[in-house]
């Protein structure tokens, strides 16, 4: 990438996006839908949680591919080692939770007794993960690691978002803007 290309791609800004709208909803639906009485309406919201989720999880190995043979744009060269630390870290962390939490949340349903089917968007069917031992407790399991994979993003997102402000509002550099399509960039 040249100097002057100092925004992430468009295609990474608009995969960057789609998936953090996506997580956010998935976050706040899958609360939502496991505190429901069981009715065909929970039946409805699990098939479109998982929907999104197999989304996310397709959407995050395109984007990790993407990531791996592209280089991102440079970040501020004032910025101490132990900030660019941190960056890496928390993006290293995003994007095992972006895998890792739809395969939980498709490793709890593929591992369910009641083996209920997955059909994506009504449209199209979605195996079971081979291999998955079938039990509750392997459910169970699968569940309880899914929710703390969830907690912890929020914990990330947390951070992630307070970086973001810090360097826009704070240092009043472009790291925010090379996120953002229309932002005018200040360097
Ligand atoms: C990044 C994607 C995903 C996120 C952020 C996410 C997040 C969540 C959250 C926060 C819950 C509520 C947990 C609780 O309160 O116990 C939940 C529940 C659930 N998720 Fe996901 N999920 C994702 C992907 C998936 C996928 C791909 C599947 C299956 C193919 C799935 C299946 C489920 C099921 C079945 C529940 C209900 C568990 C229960 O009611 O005990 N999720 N999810
Ligand atoms: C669940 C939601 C989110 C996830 C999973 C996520 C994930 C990521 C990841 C993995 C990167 C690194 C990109 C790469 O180099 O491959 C990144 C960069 C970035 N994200 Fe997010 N993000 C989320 C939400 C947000 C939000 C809400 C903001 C704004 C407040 C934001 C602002 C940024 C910025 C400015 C960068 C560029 C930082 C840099 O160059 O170091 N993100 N995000």
């Amino acid at each position: 990438m040249s100097a002057s290309q100092e925004r992430y791609a468009t295609i990474a800004i608009i995969l960057h996006w789609v998936i953090a709208l996506m997580i956010i909803g998935q976050i706040a639906g899958g609360i939502y839908m496991h505190n429901l009485p069981a009715t065909s309406l929970k039946f409805e919201l699990y098939q479109w949680h998982k929907s999104f989720g197999i989304t996310i999880l397709l959407l995050s190995f395109a984007r990790l591919a993407w990531r791996l043979s592209h280089k991102p744009p440079p970040l501020p060269a004032n910025m101490p080692d132990w900030e660019r630390l941190a960056a890496r870290a928390t993006h290293i962390g995003f994007y095992v939770l972006m895998i890792g939490m739809p395969l939980a949340g498709w490793m709890m349903v593929s591992a369910s007794p009641k083996d209920v089917p997955t059909v994506l968007f009504d449209v199209i069917p979605w195996p079971h993960l081979p291999g998955v031992p079938r039990s509750e407790g392997a459910e169970d399991l699968f569940a309880e690691i899914h929710k703390i994979l969830a907690f912890m993003t929020v914990g990330l997102l947390v951070l992630h978002i307070a970086a973001a402000l810090k360097h826009h509002f704070v240092n009043k550099d472009d790291v925010l803007a090379g996120m953002l399509p229309l932002v005018k960039k200040r360097g």
